[in-house]
């Protein structure tokens, strides 16, 4: 298995590609990433450990509109909004793999008129986390259409029953996992995903931009591009790829996965040097 892209601590690497001056102060300079700027503060960078609580710390950044951080999940949230917008009448499965807080999905789905046809899983593994997510959906009036999972999302049997999915959301993730992994999950999406079914991801451009490969894996897959969007100075990418045709690779649909199937291991921690 391959490195892990540029490490957990860089994860999307959503600095700006030679900042300086404000960039700088902020972070957002490529090699460090805003969410990462938590932790180049806290030293969990540059080989240094990082305690439980990284991750929380990494979604601060969500708490500043004008972050890149902040600007990816825009990006991500109109992927999301795309798919409802289109969806014919009935129920829209949604699927988030490593979902955070949940504010891509969840604050979509509640400005949203098909909010009442929703059926999403929200799977993440941090307690604080998924408390936050809960806490946010039932705020928002939709708690009863988004569930959130407190589990391990690298194992099909979290997605037990919420499978096949019309939208699969997976960002924060392709930081965090191998080459390898990052191309058998693409391999893989059509056994999660519904005929027609939409995948919204993420990754860093950084250095060697791994993000042509990845939308190549995609379309290797079964999948069309709907869009893939990399502003520039910033060096994150968000990509939209829809199944054409049904699932792939001989599985019917989510529903025939082993449950004990680990989808990818999740490397990332911070810990990384930039
Ligand atoms: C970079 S963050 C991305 C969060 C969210 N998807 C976003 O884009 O804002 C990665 C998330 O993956 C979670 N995570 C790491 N390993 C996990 C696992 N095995 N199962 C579920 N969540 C995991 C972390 O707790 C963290 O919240």
């Amino acid at each position: 298995m391959s490195n892990p892209g540029n490490g957990g601590a860089v994860d999307e690497g959503l600095g700006a590609e030679g900042g300086s001056g404000e960039a700088v102060a902020e972070g957002l300079v490529d090699g460090a990433v805003d969410g990462a700027v938590d932790g180049a503060v806290d030293g969990a960078v540059d080989g240094a450990p990082v305690d439980e609580t990284h991750w929380v710390r990494w979604h601060r950044a969500y708490e500043d509109p004008d972050s890149a951080l902040s600007m990816r999940l825009r990006l991500v949230q109109d992927g999301v909004r795309e798919v409802l917008d289109h969806h014919p009448p009935g129920p829209i499965r949604i699927v988030s793999i490593c979902a955070g807080q949940g504010r891509d999905v969840i604050d979509v789905v509640a400005d949203h008129p098909r909010r009442a046809d929703v059926r999403a899983r929200l799977v993440e593994l941090d307690p604080e986390l998924v408390a936050f997510a809960r806490a946010r959906a039932a705020e928002a009036g939709v708690g009863d259409v988004v569930e959130v999972v407190e589990g391990d999302a690298s194992l099909a049997g979290s997605y037990a029953g919420a499978l096949p999915a019309d939208l699969v959301v997976i960002c924060g993730v392709f930081g965090n996992i191998s080459d390898d992994d990052i191309r058998a999950v693409a391999r893989r999406m059509p056994a999660l995903c519904a005929p027609g079914g939409t995948v919204v991801w993420t990754r860093h451009r950084r250095p060697p931009d791994l993000t042509p490969s990845v939308r190549g894996w995609f379309a290797e897959a079964g999948f069309v591009e709907k869009s893939f969007v990399a502003p520039s100075p910033y060096v994150l990418g968000v990509g939209c790829h829809q199944l054409v045709g049904g699932a792939g690779e001989g599985e019917a649909d989510g529903g025939t996965l082993d449950p004990d199937l680990r989808l990818f291991d999740f490397v990332g921690n911070g810990s990384l040097p930039a």
